[in-house]
C-alpha cells in the first residue's frame, strides 16, 4: 500500500469495506485479504474420502490436537508411551494415557452421584486389534456400512489411548445393544456433562456420518482436555470439524 500514490491510498480505504463484502460473498481480490472472521468461517472439513494420509500434529505431546478421520491416520508404531490402567479411575476395563485419569476419575465419580454409573467398554486398541475389529466389521455389514462403524487400523481415535466406549455400570449389556443408549440414565448424564470432565462426544447423531465420518455412537467419547472441550461444546461444531479448523487447515 504504501507504494501506491496518496489517492489511491485513500480510495482504497474508503473501499475496504465494501471490498471484503463482496470477498464475504465469495468474490476474490488479488492482494484483498478477507478479514479473519471472514476467512475462518469458510473453513470445514474435507468430504470423507478414504485415504491414509499422515495425520498433523501426531506427537505424542500434541495429543489434544490430533485429527484422526477416514482420511488422517497415524503409523502403526503410534503406541502411546504412557498407558495406564483405566482402573485407576475406579473403572477398569482398558488402558488410557496417564494424564487422563485424573479427569476420568471425577467424571466417573460425579456420575455415580447422579446415578448415572458408567464402565469402560472399550479404551486404547493398537493397530493390530483394529485391524482386526475393522476386517470382522466389513465381513459383517459389507464394504459401504463396515468403514462407517469401525475405523480403518491408523485412523482411530481409540489407537491415541484418548478415546474411550463408554457403557452403563452394573450391566453386561453393551452400549451398541440399546436402540440409543444417550436415552439411559449414563447416557443422557454423558451427553450432558462430559464436556466438563474434558471428554467430546465424536459422533454425534445430527453429523453423523455426515460430518464425522462415522455412524451415530453415542457411547465414544475422545478426551481432549478441559480447555479444549470448553471451546468446543461452546463451537457447536463436531470435534472434527474444531480440530480441522484451527489445527489441520
Ligand atoms: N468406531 C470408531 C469409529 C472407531 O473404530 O474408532
Ligand atoms: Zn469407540
Amino acid at each position: 500500500m504504501s507504494q501506491l500514490p496518496l489517492g489511491c491510498a485513500v480510495i482504497f480505504h474508503r473501499l475496504r469495506p465494501f471490498l471484503f463484502a463482496l470477498a464475504a460473498a465469495g468474490l476474490s481480490f488479488v492482494g484483498v485479504a478477507p478479514p479473519a472472521s471472514v476467512a475462518a468461517a469458510s473453513v470445514s472439513p474435507p468430504a470423507c474420502t478414504y485415504d491414509d494420509v499422515p495425520a498433523k500434529n501426531a506427537a505424542y505431546k500434541d495429543w489434544n490436537m490430533t485429527l484422526l478421520d477416514t482420511i488422517y491416520m497415524v503409523p502403526k508404531s503410534y503406541v502411546p508411551p504412557d498407558l495406564v490402567s483405566t482402573a485407576q479411575a475406579g473403572l477398569k476395563g482398558g488402558v488410557v494415557r496417564s494424564f487422563v485419569i485424573t479427569d476420568l476419575t471425577a467424571m466417573a465419580n460425579a456420575a455415580r452421584m447422579a446415578d448415572a454409573g458408567l464402565r469402560v467398554i472399550s479404551a486404547y486398541r493398537s493397530w493390530s486389534t483394529q485391524q482386526f475389529l475393522y476386517k470382522r466389521e466389513v465381513a459383517n455389514w459389507g464394504p459401504k456400512i463396515g468403514p462407517q462403524r469401525v475405523a480403518r487400523p491408523g485412523h482411530s481415535e481409540h489407537q491415541l489411548g484418548l478415546a474411550i466406549d463408554f457403557g452403563s455400570a452394573n450391566t453386561n449389556k453393551l452400549s451398541w445393544q440399546y436402540g440409543d443408549w444417550a436415552k439411559t440414565a449414563a447416557g443422557a448424564w454423558m451427553e450432558h456433562n462430559a464436556w466438563k470432565f474434558g471428554f467430546i462426544l465424536s459422533y454425534p447423531k445430527n453429523k453423523s456420518p455426515s460430518v464425522t465420518c462415522y455412524i451415530y455412537e453415542p457411547w465414544h467419547y475422545r478426551y481432549v482436555g478441559r480447555d479444549i472441550a470448553a471451546k468446543v461444546h461452546a463451537s457447536g461444531l463436531t470435534l472434527r470439524e474444531y480440530l480441522w479448523k484451527h489445527y489441520t487447515s
